[in-house]
C-alpha cells in the first residue's frame, strides 16, 4: 500500500502540460487521485491529447478533466486560465507550472543575443511569476483543509504550487547563460511566494532536474549531438532522467506528505551537483 498522505483528491491545474515534464506531472497527479487535472498550454491540440490520456490513468472515480488555451507571456492568459479553474470547479488545490523554453545554441555570455535573452526571460521567468502570482492569490480566497493521519488530524493550508525549475537554479552550464539566469530567477520567485504566502497557507516549491528525456532534449540533441556526450560525462548514472523521476517528485510535493515542506527545491539530478566535475 501506498503512504497515505501521498494521495491526492483535489483540484489540479497544470500549465505547459502538452507535452514533457509539464504532461507527465498532470498524468502523475491523475494517477494519485486528483479529482480534477485542467490541462493549460499554448498548444490547444497537445494539450487535447494529454488530457484525454489522463483519463487512461486517473484513480479518482468521479475524476474530471479539461483543457485551457494559454500563453504565459500574456498576463490576461494567465488571470483568465485562474479564473476559469475557479469558476468551473470552486477551488484549485495543486498547481504545477511547467511553460518553458531553452536558449538554443550554447554562446558564451558575452556573445549573448539579447532577442533570445528577452524571449527566455519572458516565459521562463517573467511567465512563471505571472502564473505563480494569479494562483497565490486565488488560493488565498479558498478555505483551508485539513488531513487525517493515523497520529491525528493536521493543517494542510490552502493549497501547493511547485514550479518546475532546473539544475541550473543553482549551477551554471557552459554557454547556457540566458536559460540559466531565467531558471535562478524561478528558484528566486519560488522561495520568495514561499515565504510571502505561508501564512496564507500557501506552500510553493521547485522541482530541479537535470537532463529529462521529453521532445525538449531530444530537439537539443538533434541540434547539438555534443549534448550526450556531456550527459554521460557529468551524469554519474550516464543516463537523462524519465519524465516520470520527475513528475511523481512533483505529485509528492503537491500532496499532504509534504505539508511542511515549503520554499524550497528537490534538485532531481542523480548526484550532479553535489560535486566539480571537470568535461
Ligand atoms: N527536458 C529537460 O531536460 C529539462 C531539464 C530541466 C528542466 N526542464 C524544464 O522543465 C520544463 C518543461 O520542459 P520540457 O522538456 O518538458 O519541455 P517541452 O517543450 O517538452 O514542453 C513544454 C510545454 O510547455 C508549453 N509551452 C511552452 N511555452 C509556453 C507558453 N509561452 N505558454 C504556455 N505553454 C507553453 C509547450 O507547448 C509544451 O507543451 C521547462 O521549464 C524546462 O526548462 C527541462
Amino acid at each position: 500500500m501506498p503512504i497515505n498522505s501521498t494521495q491526492l483528491d483535489g483540484v489540479a491545474l497544470v500549465v505547459g502540460s502538452g507535452r514533457g515534464i509539464g504532461k507527465e506531472a498532470a498524468l502523475s497527479l491523475a494517477e494519485a487521485g486528483a479529482r480534477v487535472v485542467v490541462f493549460a498550454d499554448m498548444n490547444q491540440e497537445w494539450a487535447q491529447a494529454s488530457s484525454e490520456e489522463s483519463k487512461t490513468h486517473a484513480a479518482n472515480k468521479d475524476y474530471e478533466t479539461s483543457i485551457f488555451e494559454m500563453n504565459v507571456q500574456d498576463e490576461k492568459s494567465v488571470q483568465d486560465m485562474v479564473g476559469y479553474v475557479v469558476e468551473k470547479y470552486g477551488r484549485i488545490d495543486y498547481c504545477v507550472n511547467g511553460a518553458g523554453i531553452d536558449n538554443g545554441v550554447h554562446k558564451p555570455l558575452a556573445d549573448t543575443d539579447i532577442e533570445v535573452f528577452d524571449r527566455v526571460m519572458s516565459i521562463n521567468a517573467r511567465g512563471n511569476l505571472l502564473c505563480v502570482r494569479a494562483q497565490a492569490a486565488a488560493m488565498r480566497k479558498q478555505t483551508p483543509k485539513t488531513w487525517k493521519s493515523r497520529n491525528g488530524t493536521r493543517d494542510i493550508g490552502r493549497g501547493a504550487i511547485v514550479n518546475i525549475a532546473s539544475a541550473n537554479s543553482f549551477a551554471g552550464l557552459p554557454g547556457k547563460g540566458s536559460y540559466v539566469i531565467s531558471k535562478h530567477a524561478s528558484m528566486g520567485i519560488t522561495k520568495m511566494a514561499g515565504l510571502d504566502h505561508s501564512s496564507d497557507g500557501i506552500r510553493v516549491n521547485a522541482v530541479c532536474p537535470t537532463w529529462v528525456r521529453t521532445p525538449l532534449l531530444d530537439d537539443e540533441l538533434k541540434a547539438n549531438p555534443q549534448v550526450k556526450g556531456m550527459i554521460d560525462a557529468i551524469v554519474p548514472i550516464k543516463r537523462a532522467a524519465e519524465c516520470e523521476e520527475v513528475s511523481e517528485a512533483i505529485a509528492f510535493l503537491c500532496s499532504p506528505a509534504s505539508s511542511y515542506i515549503n520554499g524550497t527545491s528537490l534538485i532531481i539530478d542523480a548526484g550532479v551537483t553535489t560535486t566539480v566535475r571537470v568535461f
